[in-house]
């Protein structure tokens, strides 16, 4: 008997139970009121009396293996199909919120588009530079009162002195340095001044700086270039001034204004009714810069130009206080969409 018990318990676990017909088969054939279960129930009687009580808790407990053997791959073929059944292929889609852009992103690659589209390339490099890079290259003399300009987040003072970079200026220097001219780049990238946070002020924020090397660039150049960019960014009707100005780095050095795209240079409180608004530095590179950088000046002459992203984005999008840029408010940030 117990042979038999065996057989049926093997010939159960190999069943094919891959439909819900199958099942049916396997329910009828081994649980059925005919079934094999049954035929095995009926032999208990010609057991041995002394057997009888152990053979009767092998079958049942056969009974009941076979029972879950049915019922679990039923319920398996059930459930698959009431799925089937259950999609609606003309329910509308789970809807997916889309994340904006940062506004400071958004204006960046703008720019950088722009000076793309007239040859520029895009150079890199670290938010943490050496007192060389960030200062001495570009003409800032040891003890010189031009380091003062810009608050510095020193990280070690001494020989190696190595800071947060103030600006981006810095990157031309790296670009000389391993760049034979002709040289067409702008620099992206956030800068670290230690200055308090208001409204107009932050310790941290975005530059893009500008560099042409090669041989009889002119100031010339610069304003055509400058302009090119200012008509692009802020619409045909937008007008520069130059009014000159000291960087140790530029001789000589200007600051542009664009004309008021607010009040359409007619006097506002952004322009402060000067019809004007500050955009950039600029200048021709001072020969002694070139020099620290492995070019020489009687060669080639060039233009750089620095300007800061926040204040772009501030005169694009109208917004007054810097502080937003950073606070991460959704509120804030999802009003910008952008296709860049
Ligand atoms: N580095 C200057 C600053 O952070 C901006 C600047 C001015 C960059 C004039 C230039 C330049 O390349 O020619 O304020």
């Amino acid at each position: 008997m117990i042979e038999n018990i065996e057989e049926l318990r093997k010939e159960a676990t190999q069943f094919n139970l891959s439909n819900l017909d199958e099942c049916e088969k396997f329910r009828i054939y081994f649980l059925g009121s005919k079934g094999k279960l049954k035929d095995l129930f009926s032999l208990l009687k010609e057991v041995p009396a002394d057997k009888k009580k152990e053979m009767g808790l092998a079958l049942n407990s056969l009974k009941i293996e076979l029972e879950n053997i049915y019922q679990n791959a039923n319920n398996i073929q059930n459930k698959d199909i009431s799925q089937d059944n259950e999609i609606d292929w003309s329910r509308p889609g789970k809807k997916i919120n889309l994340g904006s852009r940062h506004p400071i992103e958004i204006v960046k690659n703008e720019i950088i588009s722009i000076f793309e589209g007239i040859g520029y390339s895009i150079s890199d490099g670290p938010e943490i530079e050496d007192d060389f890079h960030n200062f001495t290259a570009l003409n800032f003399p040891t003890n010189h009162p031009a380091r003062d300009m810009q608050d510095t987040f020193f990280i070690e003072k001494g020989v190696n002195e190595l800071a947060l970079r103030t600006h981006t200026s810095s990157v031309q220097v790296r670009v000389m340095e391993n760049t034979t001219p002709p040289i067409r780049t702008i620099s992206p990238g956030r800068v670290y001044r230690n200055e308090a946070i208001s409204a107009r002020a932050h310790c941290f924020f975005h530059q893009i700086e500008g560099l042409y090397i090669d041989k009889e660039v002119s100031f010339a150049d610069l304003k055509q270039n400058l302009l090119y960019f200012v008509q692009r960014f802020f619409g045909p009707k937008a007008t520069i001034r130059l009014r000159p100005s000291y960087f140790p780095f530029t001789e000589p050095s200007a600051e542009v204004d664009v004309s008021c795209t607010i009040c359409d240079a007619k006097g506002c409180n952004v322009c402060k009714n000067t019809g004007w608004l500050e955009i950039l530095g600029c200048g021709m590179v001072d020969p002694n810069v070139l020099i620290n950088c492995g070019i020489n000046p009687e060669e080639y002459s060039g233009f750089a130009f620095g300007m800061g992203v926040e204040r772009l984005t501030q005169l694009k999008y109208k917004v007054n206080d810097l502080r937003l840029y950073s606070e991460n408010d959704i509120r804030f940030l999802s009003q910008f969409k952008s296709v860049i």
